[in-house]
């Protein structure tokens, strides 16, 4: 599926500038990386994709097709993962709450059962149905939400600094999750300033500044313009983004 911004603009009542003019595509199959520092927008623009901010200028497309007109669909083929994981659980217990994701999709009880557990195992959180999802560590609650969103097998997948919190391995483990989604021809977007745990599996990197995408390409054609960007990276050639990885 291919998703694409064009000409975002989002003002907020208090003045404050989050989008001037964003244009991005992503067309699946895809690993991209969106990176930029604080406050350039990343969040709000990954959030326009699957309908959480309407465009104030500008549109956002899902297929050709406005996303304020497939709203159900897009979220259905999208799967989100919050910036702030507590925004997106829904469900009292663990299980519940990646059961809720697919309780359309999987109408039978006892097979929605067996995949909320597949998915829980995935991100590592195997055995963790009955717990309170809200008495999960920061790291939990951020691993539930990848299986949340990943449950209903999306076709493209936004997950917006997913490394947050996640200790090593656990960084690793959604990094490995991923790279199998990408195999599957699943479309990935990846926002996070961690480009040293991923860039190496990017097939393209975009930067937003100052709520434009500043810079749209492969990671290695936007190599040297890394630190300009504002971004951080290993020194020397652009044969170091092999190392940007947190996979042996
Ligand atoms: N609800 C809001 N009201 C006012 N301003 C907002 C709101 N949400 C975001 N902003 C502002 O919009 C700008 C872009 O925010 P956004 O969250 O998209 O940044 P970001 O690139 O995701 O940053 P970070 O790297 O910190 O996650 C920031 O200046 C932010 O303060
Ligand atoms: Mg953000």
């Amino acid at each position: 599926m291919r998703l694409e911004a064009r000409g975002l603009v989002r003002i907020f009542p208090d003045g404050t500038k989050a989008l001037d003019g964003a244009d991005l595509e992503i067309a699946t199959p895809c690993f991209m990386v969106l990176s930029g520092p604080n406050g350039s927008g990343k969040t709000v623009l990954a959030r326009h994709f699957v309908g959480l901010e309407r465009p104030q200028a500008g549109s956002v497309l899902a297929d050709g097709v406005p996303v304020e007109r497939c709203l159900a669909e897009t979220r259905r083929r999208v799967g989100f993962v919050f910036q702030e994981p507590e925004h997106q659980i829904l469900g009292i217990t663990a299980g519940e709450d990646v059961e809720f994701g697919i309780r359309r999709r999987v109408p039978d009880q006892e097979e929605r059962r067996r995949r909320a557990s597949r998915a829980l195992e995935a991100v590592g959180l195997a055995g963790t149905e009955d717990r309170l999802a809200s008495a999960l560590s920061g790291g939990q609650k951020r691993r539930l939400a990848v299986a949340s969103a990943l449950a209903s097998d999306p076709e493209l997948v936004i997950l917006d600094e997913p490394f947050n919190g996640l200790d090593p391995e656990g960084a690793a483990g959604l990094l490995r999750i991923l790279l199998g989604l990408r195999e599957r021809g699943v479309g990935i977007l990846l926002v996070t300033h961690d480009l040293e745990k991923c860039l190496a599996h990017a097939d393209r990197l975009a930067v937003l500044g100052s709520g434009r995408v500043a810079a749209d390409g492969t990671p290695g054609e936007l190599w040297d313009r890394l630190p300009a960007l504002g971004l951080r990276r290993s020194p020397g050639g652009p044969d170091r983004l092999r190392e940007m990885t947190w996979l042996d």
